[in-house]
């Protein structure tokens, strides 16, 4: 399965989400790709935010050969699931993705955790290091609920 995490700069939560996913796939054997990208491109090139390598290294997950890239309308054909972080992020490339847009591969990270609720990982960009290792506890949650219907 092909696994494709989205915010919006690509560079704090979506990171920290494909780091976590391929880190537990991978120690469930599961042959799983994950990938990320934000909807905007201020950041491409770029790695992880210091504090996002830094809070998923605590937990043993290495982030930092990341680079940051923009979402493309061809991830919609790559990916067999794209995970939005918020809907705001799903809305943006929804746009991007124009005419190959797919509803039935979209879903919102938290409601793996809490369906249906729409729920949004909140933007740490301007947060201190206590609101990244929040973060990393939702995507965390959210991907072994998503793992456990897989296994
Ligand atoms: P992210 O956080 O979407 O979790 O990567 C942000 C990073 C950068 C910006 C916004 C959000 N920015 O405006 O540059």
């Amino acid at each position: 399965m092909k696994v494709l995490m989205v915010c919006l700069g690509n560079i704090c939560r979506s990171p920290l989400a494909e780091g976590i996913l391929q880190h537990k796939a991978n120690q469930h054997g599961l042959q799983w790709q994950v990938d990320s990208a934000g909807t905007g491109n201020w950041h491409v090139g770029q790695p992880p935010h210091r504090l996002s390598q830094k809070t998923a290294l605590h937990y043993g997950v290495n982030i930092a050969h990341q680079k940051c890239r923009q979402f493309s309308a061809s991830d919609m054909m790559q990916f067999d699931v794209i995970f939005f972080m918020e809907r705001e992020n799903l809305e943006d490339a929804k746009i991007i993705a124009g005419s190959q847009w797919d509803a039935s591969k979209a879903k919102l990270l938290l409601n793996e955790l809490h369906p249906e609720s729409n729920k949004a990982v909140p933007d740490p960009y301007y947060g201190t290091e206590a609101d990244y290792h929040h973060v990393f506890e939702m995507i965390s949650k959210a991907c072994d609920a998503f793992i456990a219907k897989h296994i």
